[in-house]
């Protein structure tokens, strides 16, 4: 697949089949993401990603759990305490598209959050990737990290393998430390559940638009 195809093509997967992705094809995901460049090469990304389905349903079931007993969110980085102007109108044109697409209402508040906490479920994925960094490595180390998000992202796209970006996942580091056992000087930065797109689902229908280059560009002649 080249470079265009698996950047127009790739967009958030929020509805699974139940088939697990061999491993062998995650291996080659990470291999691929791997080459992602960072700061000095420091490589700084520390993923743990479930191989199994029965290992993803296992951190899926304490996430959920934690959700439920009412726990307060408590990301390592803090979320955006608003968003302005042009993003605070892209986000709700986003939100809306993802709303409308499985037929819940505006005013549906109760509807949008049982969809909202469709996050805590991993969207019913078969698989999941955990993103750690150093915690000293502060806002750089996240940088690189983002950058392997893409690299990871693209390679799932081009093997046929659905994603979608979790900051959403941050939201509770203590259990995802806990259950898989990493140090407290490490941050969570945002998961990403994968595995084979549920083509049916109407989530999966929507799309959502970019603006052109040109309203993010200050383009210098
Ligand atoms: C760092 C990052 C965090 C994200 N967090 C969430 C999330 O918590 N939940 C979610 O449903 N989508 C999340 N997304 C997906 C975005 O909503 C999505 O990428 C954006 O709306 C563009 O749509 P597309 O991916 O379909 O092109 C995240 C994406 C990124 C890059």
């Amino acid at each position: 697949m080249d470079i265009d195809t698996a950047l127009s093509q790739r967009y958030s997967a929020r509805a699974y089949r139940q088939t697990a992705v061999p491993p062998a094809t995650i291996r080659q995901l990470l291999a691929q993401a791997q080459q992602a460049p960072s700061w000095c090469n420091t490589q700084p990304w520390e993923p743990v990603v479930t191989a199994t389905p029965a290992a993803t349903d296992a951190f899926r079931q304490a996430l959920w759990d934690h959700v439920q007993a009412g726990a307060m969110p408590r990301p390592d980085e803090p979320f955006p305490a608003r968003y302005e102007a042009e993003h605070d109108r892209r986000r709700k044109d986003c939100g809306k598209a993802l709303y409308e697409a499985i037929g819940i209402p505006r005013a549906d508040r109760a509807g949008a959050l049982r969809q909202t906490l469709q996050n805590f479920r991993l969207f019913e994925a078969p698989h999941v990737m955990l993103v750690f960094c150093r915690r000293s490595l502060g806002f750089y180390g996240g940088v690189d990290c983002g950058v392997y998000l893409q690299s990871f992202l693209l390679a799932a796209q081009a093997a046929g393998v659905a994603t979608v970006a979790q900051a959403a996942l941050a939201s509770y580091p203590e259990v995802a430390r806990q259950h898989f056992d990493v140090a407290e000087d490490r941050r969570l930065l945002f998961g990403v559940s994968f595995g084979f797109a549920d083509p049916a689902a109407p989530i999966n229908g929507f799309r959502t638009q970019r603006a052109g280059f040109e309203q993010a560009v200050r383009w210098v002649d």
